[in-house]
């Protein structure tokens, strides 16, 4: 047995996403790396490890090898593995350390404090906005995929088209001219790595340190996180069961952002009065609009109410879109309608930034809108969508009513459920994770006064059995805590 090994601080998760051997390794490693492995100090053998891991040896072998392979042991002949000796400047420490080794901007501290929601993967019912992903249909993706990188030109291969795909740049423009009413021709488009970048980008084209942005509040924490890490000061544009409080404002800002057609979190859809208030007022105050037009294709009830873009705002709008709620997320598709005044310049910006989409990818998506299927995948999930919040909505009555009101809003995959009682919904919703149910805080979308305190859940990622199980399991983090 090797002197001193701290073979306790070894402890494996069998449900974790990394493997076993992996997950020995990568602890070895650090303990390595934290010196509390010092170099010359020896491990057990194979044998005795996976012994006292109760494991098979092949998996300690396996973590073994790749230690050697890179450098940090020495595997001996009859004799324990030796820890080597790390020169001590690429010696990481593991540790957090005490302060940042060199100076972090004061747009670099904004950008690593910023709040965002994630979850973990396989934890998926009541994701907030998270589509139905095993529904899509990966087969005839693979295939389209599959024949374009066969059969590729080099226009695929080098940094040729920055600003997109041509065919896709075409594709979107003819559907978002048919499905939302937004006029503008494929010059006007530009590919982007989902929403976020564009809100990133157009916040370092618009904003210089200092800048007023207005901003809904409640709002999408993803584009404040832009903004704000552009250097820009939020005012709040208040959304409320009224709509949008479009009282000029009393700084001129330099961009408004909206989500119109579904508001993020709350579910609205804004009224065209207010739109064409809304256009007015960027009129009158020189600003851009960026409209959010991410979860429009999903709407449960009435007509879709045509884009911003579409009604007068062609000159003043940067309309944005995803294909993460038509697709799903990881695909990291999104693009933006620019107005004719800034479309020439944005193949530069998108070089200096980096941010710009694989072309492959690209290729395939506009061979998979061309051929009918992205048509064909979202009606199968409006029917799919639509039954699923039927029976979320029935459910949560039954099992969350005590606690929540369910806003019955028509569009989007996700819904707001309005605590009855001022309870904080941060841990709530930190509690409701540990049990595998990933909800958001409300509250996290404020920035401004006192929030509205409730829970954004999304009910389209799983099937009617998993989103029961999920909300029972909601329902006794809900008794726990009261
Ligand atoms: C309001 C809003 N806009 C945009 C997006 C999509 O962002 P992305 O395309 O970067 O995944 C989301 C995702 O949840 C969202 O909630």
């Amino acid at each position: 047995m090797a002197a001193g090994f701290p073979l306790e601080t070894i402890v494996l998760d069998p449900a974790a996403p990394a493997n076993l051997p992996r997950q020995i390794y990568g602890q070895l490693r650090a303990l390595i790396e934290g010196r509390s492995l010092p170099s010359g100090s020896t491990l057990p053998s194979t044998r005795l490890l996976a012994k006292d891991l109760g494991l098979g040896r092949n998996t300690v072998i396996a973590a073994y090898d790749q230690l050697a392979l890179e450098g940090y042991l020495r595997m001996r002949k009859c004799a324990p593995p030796l820890v080597v000796d790390l020169p001590a400047r690429a010696v990481r420490t593991g540790m957090p350390p005490t302060a940042p080794a060199g100076r972090i901007s004061e747009r670099g501290q904004i950008m690593l404090s910023q709040p965002h929601h994630s979850g973990r993967p396989g934890h998926l019912a009541l994701h907030p906005g998270m589509p139905d992903a095993l529904n899509f249909p990966f087969n005839t993706w693979s295939k389209l995929l599959t024949r374009r990188a066969k059969h590729a030109g080099h226009d695929l291969f080098g940094v040729y088209h920055v600003t997109g795909y041509p065919a896709l740049r075409e594709a979107i423009a003819r559907y978002l001219a048919a499905s939302r009413g937004v006029a503008c021709n494929p010059e006007q488009i530009v590919i982007t790595n989902g929403a976020q970048s564009a809100f990133d980008l157009l916040a370092r084209i618009f904003i210089d340190p200092g800048d007023s942005v207005w901003m809904e509040e409640p709002g999408y924490y993803g584009a404040s996180a832009a903004f704000l890490s552009a250097g820009a000061k939020l005012m709040p544009l208040v959304v409320n069961d009224d709509g949008w409080q479009l009282d000029p404002p009393t700084t001129r800002p330099r961009l408004a952002f909206v989500t119109p057609s579904c508001h993020h979190p709350l579910g609205l859809t804004m009224a065209m009065e207010q739109r064409l208030t809304l256009l007015r007022l960027a009129e009158d105050g020189n600003f851009w609009v960026i409209e959010d037009d991410y979860d429009s294709e999903y709407r449960f009830q009435g007509q879709p109410i045509p884009a911003l873009q579409g009604i007068g705002g062609a000159n003043r709008v940067v309309y944005v879109g995803t294909f993460a709620k038509m697709l799903f997320p990881a695909m990291r598709l999104g693009f933006m309608v620019v107005p004719e005044a800034i479309r020439d310049g944005l193949a530069a910006a998108l070089s200096t930034t980096g941010q710009f989409a694989p072309l492959l990818t690209q290729a395939a998506l506009a061979d998979f809108i061309n051929d009918g299927h992205l048509t064909r995948h979202l009606r199968r999930m409006r029917r799919l969508y639509a039954a699923r919040r039927g029976h979320f909505m029935e459910v949560f009555d039954r099992y969350l009513g005590e606690w929540m009101r369910l806003r019955r809003t028509e569009t989007g995959i996700q819904l707001v459920g309005l605590f009855h009682r001022n309870i904080d919904d941060r841990p709530l919703a930190a509690a409701a994770a540990a049990r595998g149910v990933n909800v958001s805080a409300l509250s996290m979308q404020y920035r401004h006064g006192r929030p509205r305190r409730g829970l954004v859940m999304g009910f389209a990622a799983v099937d009617e059995r998993a989103t029961l199980n999920a909300i029972e399991r909601l329902r006794a983090v809900f008794k726990e805590s009261s």
